[in-house]
């Protein structure tokens, strides 16, 4: 696989980091995901703008132009071949020479850009989507600022642990009594046709693929209501999903062990699968 690291496209083996950098040592450092459908990239520009937003939010300089950015894209879709996939790509605050809490002098300490494709076959057809997913409710402990798409996720890898190990796909996360997110997507429910799904705010991340399967669900005239839900409303909704831009919109079709609806994924939840699908595609 041909990565990109800081201005180069290089085999993965040969991309080196400095143990100075500041994600390793402080997770000082932002990220995006973009998936690719037929090749093509799905709503960089939502991603794009929001990198550039978690980059003001933190002061961390720009690594690189829009159009830069979205070259560099294309290029290793085109070098790794990559029909159906995923683009990473981290912005960290840089290394520099030492380790300090305080913020290196940005004049003398340049951001790491790297970009990375993971192939995925399949991930529009995904046969998940058609069973649904299971998840449990965990407590959000996280920082306050999850508007900011940091590379600080080891709570997030946590709660995907803790729902393994309790039989489970994954973990909405619960804040006074509210739901804020899933541990990598945003959480929505429907009760009697209507969409539900948390407003925004610092509390949660504001998803690219929510954007869009909100506008999706209101060009189709579906009933969206943008406000917190709380777990046990959440247990008697008569569907519920999460959306992002790996899972698109999956069907959650069981929370804490308790079935949602009918047990099976529901019709909301298909159409707007089959809505952002096309749409995207
Ligand atoms: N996760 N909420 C959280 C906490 C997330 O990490 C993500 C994305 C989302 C959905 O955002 P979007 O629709 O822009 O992907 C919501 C990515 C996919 C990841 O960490 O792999």
């Amino acid at each position: 696989r041909t990565v990109y690291l800081n201005g180069e496209y290089l085999p993965e083996t040969e991309a080196k980091v400095s143990i100075f950098d500041r994600a390793f040592l402080m997770a000082d450092g932002v990220y995006e995901v973009t998936s690719v459908l037929g090749g093509k990239l799905i709503d960089f520009a939502g991603h794009a703008r929001r990198l550039e937003r978690s980059l003001a939010e933190l002061d961390i300089k720009k690594p690189a132009a829009f159009g830069d950015l979205l070259e560099i894209h294309r290029k290793l879709v085109d070098l790794n071949d990559i029909s159906e996939g995923l683009i990473y790509l981290q912005v960290t605050r840089g290394a520099p020479g030492d380790r300090d809490f305080a913020f290196p002098d940005p004049e003398t300490t340049e951001p790491t850009l790297v970009l990375f494709t993971q192939n995925k076959p399949g991930l529009s057809d995904n046969p998940v989507a058609k069973k649904g997913i299971k998840v449990i409710s965990i407590d959000d402990i996280r920082w306050g600022r999850r508007d900011i798409k940091t590379v600080q996720l080891l709570y997030p890898s946590m709660g995907k642990m803790m729902a393994r190990k309790a039989g489970a796909d994954d973990a909405w996360m619960v804040e006074d009594g509210f739901v804020t997110e899933g541990t990598s997507n945003n959480a929505y429910i429907v009760k009697d046709g209507k969409i539900i799904t948390r407003n925004l705010g610092t509390d949660i991340l504001h998803g690219i693929t929510r954007a869009a399967v909100l506008a999706c669900a209101r060009e189709a005239q579906m009933a969206v209501e943008e406000r917190p839900f709380s777990i046990d409303e959440a247990r008697e909704a008569d569907e519920a999903f999460l959306t992002s831009a790996s899972a698109f919109v999956m069907p959650v079709v069981e929370i804490d062990g308790a079935s949602v609806g009918t047990g099976t994924p529901g019709p909301v939840a298909g159409r707007l699968r089959e809505i952002y699908l096309a749409e995207s595609l």
